[in-house]
Order: C-alpha cells, then sequence, then structure tokens
C-alpha cells in the first residue's frame, strides 16, 4: 500500500491495536491492558526463548507500552521509541545513557525548570558540564560548543515566553560538531511539528501534557534511531523508569483524540492570543502567530500555519498584585492548575511558581514580569474563552 495514500489524522486511530508479535487476542476493538507483572513459562526452553523475542517481566517490557511507543513513533517520524514514568524519566534515563564523565552539553537557557536541575545539579554531579545559553542567537550555541560537548538541547517553544528554537539550523551546528541535538516536543506536540524531520536526532514528549490531553495519567516518551533506543532501553530497566501499563493504556485511549483535541487547542490559542493583543489591559501576548511575535517569521518557516503552532501562549497584565486573585476568580472557564495540556483551559502565574527562584532582574530580563499569566489553551469554544477573558480582564479598570 502506498504509504502516503491516506491522512495522519486517519492513520493514527488504526495505530497501536494489535502490539508487538502481532498479538492480536481474538481481534479486540481496543488493546487490552496488561497489568500483568510477569508472563509464565512451561520450560526452561520457552524460558530462554522468553528472553529474545517474548514478554517477561513488567520493567524489562510490557505490551501496553509497546502499542503506545508505536503510536508515538509513527507520529514523530523515527525509527523507534520508548515510554518511561515521566517526562523527567525519559530526559534523565537518555542523558544517563548517552553523557560520561568529561561530556559537555549546550543547552537553552529556556527551558523547563526540573530538565535544567537535571542538566546543572545532577550530571554535574557525575562531571558532565553543561553550558546555557539563549538559543535565539545561533551565535550563542557555536561559541558555546567544545571538543567535548557531546549534545545539544532545547525544547521547540520555550516557557513562558515561547521562543523558539530553530531545529534545522541547530541540527546542523549538533552534526557539524559531532554532537547529538535532542529536542522537546512537549509545548508543540508532533500533531504542530515534528523535528526528527527537521534533523533532531531524539525527541522527548512528556506525554502528561498535550498528548494525554486528559490530566489523568503520566508519562515520557524517548524517539530515536533504533540504536540509539536499543542503547537507552537497557539503562532505563536498571534506573527503574520504564511507565508503568495502566498510564500506558490511558494514554492510548487518549491518543486516539489526540489529532481532534490538539488541532483545536493550537486554533483556539491563536484566536485567543489576537484578542488579548487588542485588549486594553493586556500590555504584551507571546504567541508565535501573532506579527508581534519577535520569531513571527522563524515560526511561519517551521510550522504549517498560524493555527498549528502551540496551544501554549502568555499575557502580561497590570503589575497590580492586589487584583490578581480577583482577575483568577473572575474567570469562568480557566484556572489555574500545576499541569498543561488538557482539555480545559488552564494558567498559570511563573513568577509564583516556575520562576520563584530566580530574582527579579533576571526574569525581567527574559520577559517574565509579575504580571505575567502562562495560559495552556482548552477546547472550549474560543469566542467563549475571548468573551471570558475579555469580561475577567475589567478588574484591572476598577
Ligand atoms: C517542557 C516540559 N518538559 C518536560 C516536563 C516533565 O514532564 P513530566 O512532568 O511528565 O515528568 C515538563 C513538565 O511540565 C515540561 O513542561
Amino acid at each position: 500500500m502506498d504509504k502516503n495514500k491516506y491522512t495522519e489524522t486517519s492513520e493514527v486511530l488504526h495505530k497501536g491495536r494489535t502490539g508487538r508479535m502481532g498479538m492480536d487476542f481474538n481481534k479486540p476493538e481496543m488493546f487490552p491492558l496488561f497489568p500483568a507483572v510477569s508472563f509464565t513459562m512451561n520450560s526452561l526452553t520457552e524460558v530462554k526463548q522468553a528472553y529474545e523475542s517474548k514478554y517477561t517481566y513488567i520493567r524489562t517490557n510490557n505490551p501496553n507500552r509497546d502499542v503506545l511507543a508505536e503510536v508515538v513513533t509513527y507520529l514523530e517520524h523515527g525509527e523507534d521509541s520508548l515510554i518511561f514514568s515521566s517526562g523527567m524519566g525519559a530526559i534523565s534515563t537518555t542523558l544517563f545513557t548517552l553523557l560520561s564523565p568529561g561530556d559537555h552539553i549546550v543547552c537553552n537557557r529556556n527551558i523547563y525548570g526540573e530538565t535544567f536541575d537535571v542538566m546543572g545539579k545532577l550530571m554535574n554531579k557525575f562531571g558532565v558540564e553543561t553550558d546555557l545559553v539563549n538559543f535565539d542567537d545561533l551565535q550563542n550555541v557555536k561559541d558555546a560548543v567544545k571538543p567535548n560537548t557531546k549534545l545539544i538541547y532545547s525544547e521547540v517553544c520555550a516557557n513562558p515566553t515561547l521562543n523558539i528554537a530553530d531545529v534545522a539550523a541547530l541540527a546542523d551546528i549538533a552534526h557539524a560538531n559531532g554532537a547529538w541535538l535532542m529536542i522537546d516536543n512537549t509545548f508543540t506536540t508532533p500533531i504542530a511539528i515534528k523535528p526528527i524531520d527537521l534533523g533532531a536526532d531524539i525527541v522527548i514528549n512528556s506525554l502528561t501534557k498535550f498528548m494525554s490531553g486528559h490530566a489523568d495519567a503520566i508519562a515520557g516518551s524517548i524517539t530515536a534511531s533504533k540504536k540509539l533506543i536499543d542503547e537507552i532501553q537497557p539503562i532505563s530497566m536498571l534506573c527503574g523508569t520504564p511507565g508503568d501499563p495502566y498510564a500506558a493504556f490511558a494514554m492510548t485511549k487518549s491518543f486516539h483524540t489526540m489529532d481532534l483535541r490538539v488541532k483545536k487547542q493550537m486554533a483556539n490559542a491563536a484566536k485567543l492570543a489576537a484578542a488579548l493583543e487588542a485588549n486594553p489591559y493586556v500590555s504584551k501576548v507571546y504567541h508565535p502567530s501573532l506579527e508581534s511575535f519577535p520569531q513571527h517569521d522563524l515560526a511561519m518557516k517551521m510550522f504549517r500555519s498560524k493555527e498549528e503552532m502551540s496551544g501554549m501562549m502568555s499575557f502580561i497584565v497590570p503589575e497590580d498584585e492586589s487584583k490578581f486573585d480577583d482577575f483568577l476568580q473572575s474567570l469562568h472557564f480557566a484556572h489555574y492548575a500545576m499541569t498543561l495540556g488538557g482539555l480545559r483551559t488552564t494558567l498559570a502565574h511563573p513568577c509564583t511558581s516556575s520562576h520563584s527562584h530566580m530574582p527579579d532582574d533576571k526574569r525581567r530580563a527574559m520577559g517574565i514580569t509579575p504580571g505575567l499569566f502562562r495560559l495552556s489553551v482548552g477546547i472550549e469554544e474560543a469566542d467563549d474563552l475571548i468573551a471570558d477573558f475579555t469580561q475577567a480582564l475589567e478588574v484591572f479598570g476598577k
């Protein structure tokens, strides 16, 4: 069959249904849950064979992780994937596999705080050095590369100001210097962009966010070449970071609606960003779809359209902290949550949460002021969200 005959939207619904070795169990419509810690064997001959090709023990391999990995691999255009206990499990296990004492990482300074801590605090303890630079200017990346640089690391869109990493250009820099490019696709998802097509070697997703979408399970994935995945898998077994079958089962279900959900979330974000930019109480909106976004031209080059960039955005309201609680309580739909990517619109306040440990001047230099709220846009109707934010922002006029 011609592989390109059908759309990804339809194909993805039919992935992850039979598992490894054609396990189809009388063809159930949904691949069943395998919580079994162990599979059984009738003879030592079977035990020996099991080590080569069958399921043995839950931490070693599991059918639900395998079907989920198949779908992630399909969506990310990789050769193979592994499913982990969390996004952080995926990141830390991969770094432990790829890096040795004396190696060096060049990392975007705008990254998720705990990823930064893995590099700065954990890898440092084992003799791996990390330099953090601003990836908006690629010269900074080139200047930071050293002979011992093994890895260049970035998110596609940074938290919370959505700065975009030029994945193709970063891949060229990495490969010219014998390093891998590892990209976090959590804020964008493979529905918006496929970093491997742009030259990335390794893609990590926190599946906990948009890809699950239901805020009811935690898992992470790594997609790469078969060779790299075969190196990471035994380390994952040793670190105890493979994903739980229940989470993999829940996510396989969620994945079947991902295309519908994430496309609507991204389109809603573009509409809401435009409406908020026109609001008199909002001084700045960060979303790559906006012409005012400093890297708008790069975004238009990297993504298919303004409506398919990211469901994440940020905006700045007047710095009157006494009104922030009123603002949050006036919102009918959006509510504060310590996560992102769910079906329902949620807010976060980086100065109180993810960036609370940073001095104010450093935060301001990154565009993060006390008036900045980060928004994860849900699947409500865009006009309802616009009406809701418009009425809630009136608190700043009182
Ligand atoms: C961009 C990004 N990467 C990785 C992670 C870690 O994911 P998890 O919470 O699944 O470990 C997060 C969590 O918020 C994130 O926002």
